[in-house]
């Protein structure tokens, strides 16, 4: 299962081809053990995970035109394919952002130099909801949340032009 998401990470575009992507693949027990005590607590729901796999990158890594910084947003593809394929072998994959940085880059080993941007928390699918879900978080599992109107969002030739104009 590594090779795979690493290959799908491997194909996805970045600016110059510079690939700024970085991974670690946590599987050991006793190492989940640690990454979950960096956890913030509304992402205990993580501690039932088999997989976590830590996403970091150096924003010298990539294109930086002016003050558009790409390294975020390259890596961010290659986590959408992880996520993808994830989903094609009926897997869960989940990226967060409620960890403790500082900690989970200790416990990793990864240098200072580089943002740990997200975990994708890989597990199996359950037909049980897991009861530290917070309300919200168990009406998502039946039914994933609202999203923004698309008039909200597309804009049509210009700015504010949008799909309610047309
Ligand atoms: C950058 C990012 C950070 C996120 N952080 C968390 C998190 O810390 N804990 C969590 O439970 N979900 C987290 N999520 C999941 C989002 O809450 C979820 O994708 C969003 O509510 C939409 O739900 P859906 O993906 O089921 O459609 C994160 C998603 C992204 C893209």
């Amino acid at each position: 299962m590594i090779f795979d998401f690493a290959h799908v990470a491997q194909i996805a575009p970045s600016c110059s081809n510079n690939q700024p992507w970085r991974f670690i693949f946590v599987y050991k027990e006793e190492q989940l053990r640690k990454l979950f005590t960096t956890l913030t607590p509304h992402n205990n729901w993580i501690e039932k995970a088999s997989m976590m796999i830590a996403v970091f990158s150096n924003p010298k890594f990539d294109c930086a035109i002016k003050e558009r910084q790409y390294y975020l947003f390259d890596t961010g593809f290659a986590v959408a394919f992880i996520m993808l394929r994830a989903t094609e072998l009926g897997l869960v994959a989940h990226p967060i952002a409620g960890f403790n940085e500082e900690q989970a880059k200790q416990i990793l080993g990864i240098p200072e130099e580089m943002r740990l941007i997200t975990f994708i928390i890989i597990g199996k699918h359950s037909s049980k909801i897991n009861p530290v879900l917070s309300e919200n978080m168990k009406l998502g599992e039946k039914q994933r949340p609202p999203r923004k109107e698309l008039s909200k969002i597309i804009h049509i030739n210009e700015y504010g032009n949008n799909l309610e104009s047309q």
